[in-house]
């Protein structure tokens, strides 16, 4: 408790001096319906019922991601970059990628902030995929591949699931599953992992990691989307069965988008992108509306140090907003970077929960391998844009 209040006094007198000049936010879309073709292959047992078609922002979503968006209004509204009035694209810029979800939410999230504004949301031809959102591999030399194969069975070879896979069995009733039944892959534990590597693809994992990994994933939605327990894993979960299956995703992540080399190899259009913004670019706020492949990899790609998010069971929430703030030190003349973490917890999304300055959306510091942080969290904007010139893209 002394510890609170004491790094409060610190950072409160500090930042009198401190001005918010621009705010950059990679975001993932809020709560969508599960994606999975798999689901009534891998258990007897019926599945919730949801509105909207597979891989769809729910009508849930949408409206935690207007909490979201308000909240940010109201934030970024007090520090002085954004107006009261209808704000122009100098002001803030918004970008989503072409898919339902993230162009819903991007709506979602703008239409809370200026409510009697025309907005653009800008995206690319929606009858393709766009290379900056798209978690695509890119080098398809065989030496790529190779070292590619190599990190993904390497971070395999460190996982310990099986604990995890028994829980999903009893969960999943995996014995009297299709997938047992007719094709006779009967223990999760047992049956083979394989990977496969192939340029314009994402990384693919299949096998029990995979499935297990699309069934949590809707129990997650589910449980976000704020269905009754028994319709959330079939009323199952507690808190140690919850965590054990959470083992599986992320593991499921850390092969998929947390390898350095492919992880880099993905997010080089991100990057590049992010880049030109941080050097050139005077808009003041801007919105990029992705997924948590685009911020797992740009994370593990920039060399964020590991984090951890409380309250929330995944480490890319839905809805959460890695956040650059560039701020200027004006009595040190000097501008500093912090990058925090921006998302909702567990409860705020089940619930539903309005968010405000009396209930904020959890923040998290990220920090950075290559830009050093002072006890207020701060790396030199000149570290990071050094860091940004010298990386090898
Ligand atoms: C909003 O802007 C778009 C594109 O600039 C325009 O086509 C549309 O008519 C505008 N709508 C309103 C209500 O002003
Ligand atoms: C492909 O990957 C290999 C191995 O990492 C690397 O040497 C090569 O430069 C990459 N090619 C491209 C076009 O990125
Ligand atoms: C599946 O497992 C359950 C619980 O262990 C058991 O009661 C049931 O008989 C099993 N079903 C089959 C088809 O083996
Ligand atoms: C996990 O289960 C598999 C299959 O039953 C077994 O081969 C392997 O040794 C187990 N691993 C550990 C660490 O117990
Ligand atoms: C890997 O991808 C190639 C090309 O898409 C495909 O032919 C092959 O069957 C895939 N292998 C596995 C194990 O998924
Ligand atoms: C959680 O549920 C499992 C059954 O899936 C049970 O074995 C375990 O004792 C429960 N734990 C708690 C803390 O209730
Ligand atoms: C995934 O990677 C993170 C960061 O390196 C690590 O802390 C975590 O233990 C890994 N999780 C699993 C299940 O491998």
């Amino acid at each position: 408790m002394q510890v609170v209040v004491f790094s409060f006094i610190v950072y409160s007198s500090a930042m009198s001096s401190l001005k918010l000049e621009q705010v950059v936010i990679l975001s993932r879309h809020n709560v969508r319906t599960p994606t999975s073709k798999n689901l009534g292959r891998m258990t007897p047992q019926f599945w919730p019922h949801w509105k909207e078609k597979p891989g769809f922002l729910t009508k849930k979503g949408f409206l935690l991601e207007g909490y979201m968006g308000k909240y940010f209004y109201t934030w970024l509204n007090k520090e002085g970059l954004l107006p009261a009035k209808c704000p122009s694209e100098e002001d803030f810029y918004i970008y989503a990628n072409t898919m339902q979800r993230t162009m819903y939410s991007a709506q979602a999230f703008v239409r809370e902030c200026f409510p009697h504004c025309n907005i653009t949301i800008n995206h690319a031809d929606t009858d393709k995929p766009d290379p900056i959102f798209t978690p695509m591999i890119h080098n398809s030399t065989d030496i790529f591949k190779e070292m590619a194969f190599k990190e993904m069975k390497y971070i395999f070879n460190h996982l310990y699931l099986n604990n995890s896979y028994n829980v999903m069995e009893d969960i999943l009733e995996f014995n009297e599953s299709d997938f047992c039944k007719i094709d006779k892959n009967c223990y999760l534990a047992a049956d083979i992992t394989e990977f496969n590597i192939t340029a314009g693809k994402k990384p693919e994992v299949a096998g029990p990691l995979k499935i297990s990994n699309e069934a949590i994933d809707a129990f997650l939605m589910a449980y976000y989307n704020g269905f009754p327990f028994k319709d959330v894993a079939w009323g199952k979960l507690n808190d140690t069965n919850w965590h054990s299956i959470l083992d599986i995703t992320a593991g499921y992540h850390n092969i998929t988008f947390c390898t350095k080399h492919i992880a880099r190899d993905i997010a080089q259009p991100m990057i590049k992108y992010l880049t030109n913004i941080f050097f050139n670019s005077n808009t003041r706020v801007i919105l990029l509306m992705g997924h948590d492949a685009n911020i797992n990899v740009l994370l593990s790609a920039m060399s964020f140090k590991p984090y951890e998010l409380d309250y929330n069971f995944i480490s890319t929430p839905v809805g959460g907003k890695i956040v650059f703030q560039k701020w200027l030190d004006e009595k040190a003349n000097e501008y500093l970077l912090k990058i925090e973490y921006v998302y909702q917890s567990n409860e705020q999304l089940r619930e539903a929960a309005v968010l405000s300055y009396d209930n904020p959306p959890q923040f998290k510091l990220l920090e950075l391998e290559h830009c050093g942080t002072d006890y207020r969290g701060f790396c030199r904007w000149n570290d990071f844009i050094n860091f940004l010139s010298i990386y090898d893209l």
